[in-house]
């Protein structure tokens, strides 16, 4: 069984191997902009990893690991766009060091070519496959969509943050494994264990996410920080705030989100007084280690042996115990 490191390092190789059109450059150019600085490339690896659970071979897995990174970096290039980003990875976001229209652009043609890896794999397993990648695809927009609409939406639940945490970005990881896992020869039943594991590990890292926007070091975590505050993004850190804060702190978090003419750095640093106060990060971390534990069950219960599943609950625990 290989580790996260052999398998990061061997398909760096692999997707350095790309090889893109050179015209028009306005769009290419973006591309390999994008897919040269890094990223955790955890999403790949798992695929890969899933894939080595169920079968001796991970490079069987190759086109979809690598469709499942192309897809999460066009996600990322409109991401920034409506989150108006300035910073991803430690450089500048495509739409800022280009514009808007080529960001637009180059994320469909990253879609397409995910598409066109995701269609490499053997017959009797490809409309599986596919029908994971299509439904998840559909699914990040429609999280995508619920962020956005939470912008101006007082009132979110939690229930609905991790719905909407779900779809954009658990579902991601839940489909980066199974489809791993089939094209490694799951059965149907592991398939799915895999699957809820990825989701739930997931909801665990999209929580950590908003924890880093907030309290991280923007050296390390590579995206500026505050950004959440700023776009009034419903985290997990405000809808726990507004449940548990007194009336006096809901009106002072609902005046901070919802007043026109205050500075950005002032808000962010009133609103993270205000998320301390009521610990909503010490609640953040519990919810993590919540979905952790549903995940690391899920693990548990796939029909293999134990000590093959060593290296994917590695990656968990990389996932949540994280600075960047
Ligand atoms: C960023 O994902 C988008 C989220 C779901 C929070 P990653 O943190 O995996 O981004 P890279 O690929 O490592 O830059
Ligand atoms: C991103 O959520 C989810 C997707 C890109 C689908 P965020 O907006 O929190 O991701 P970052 O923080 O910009 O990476
Ligand atoms: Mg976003
Ligand atoms: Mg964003
Ligand atoms: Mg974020």
């Amino acid at each position: 069984m290989k580790n996260y490191e052999q398998l990061i390092n061997y398909f760096e190789v692999q997707l350095a191997k790309i090889e893109y059109n050179n015209q028009p450059v306005e769009l290419y150019s973006p591309i390999k902009y994008t897919l040269s600085f890094g990223g955790k490339r955890i999403r790949p690896v798992t695929t890969l990893m899933s894939c080595e659970l169920f079968c001796d071979d991970f490079k069987r897995a190759l086109p979809q690991a690598i469709a499942i990174e192309l897809f999460h970096n066009f996600t990322l290039i409109h991401d920034d766009i409506m989150d108006n980003a300035p910073i991803r990875r430690g450089k500048e976001t495509v739409f800022k060091k280009w514009d808007s229209n080529i960001a637009i652009l180059s994320g469909d043609t990253l879609f397409a070519l995910a598409y066109q890896y995701a269609q490499q794999a053997d017959k009797e397993i490809l409309h599986e496959t596919l029908s994971v990648f299509n439904k998840t695809a559909i699914e990040v927009c429609e999280g995508q969509q619920f962020d956005l609409n939470y912008e101006t939406n007082n009132n979110v639940s939690v229930d609905e943050y991790i719905n909407m945490i779900k779809l954009k970005t658990g579902v991601l990881f839940g489909a980066s494994m199974k489809i791993g896992a089939l094209i490694g020869g799951a059965l149907t039943e592991d398939a799915n264990l895999i699957y809820n594991f990825g989701v739930n590990i997931g909801l665990g890292f999209q929580l950590k996410d908003d924890l880093l926007d907030t309290f991280g070091n923007e050296g390390i975590f590579g995206k500026k920080t505050g950004g959440d505050i700023v776009s009034n993004k419903k985290t997990f850190l405000y809808v726990k705030a507004m449940e548990l804060a007194d009336n006096d702190g809901k009106e002072k978090l609902f005046s901070l989100y919802n007043s026109e003419n205050i500075e950005p750095d002032d808000k962010i640093k009133q609103t993270k007084e205000l998320f301390l106060k009521y610990n909503v990060d010490k609640a953040a971390n519990a919810e993590i280690d919540k979905y952790f534990d549903v995940g690391i069950l899920c693990l548990d219960k796939i029909n293999i042996p134990k000590d093959k599943k060593k290296y994917l609950l590695d990656v968990a625990v990389k996932m949540i115990d994280r600075n960047k």
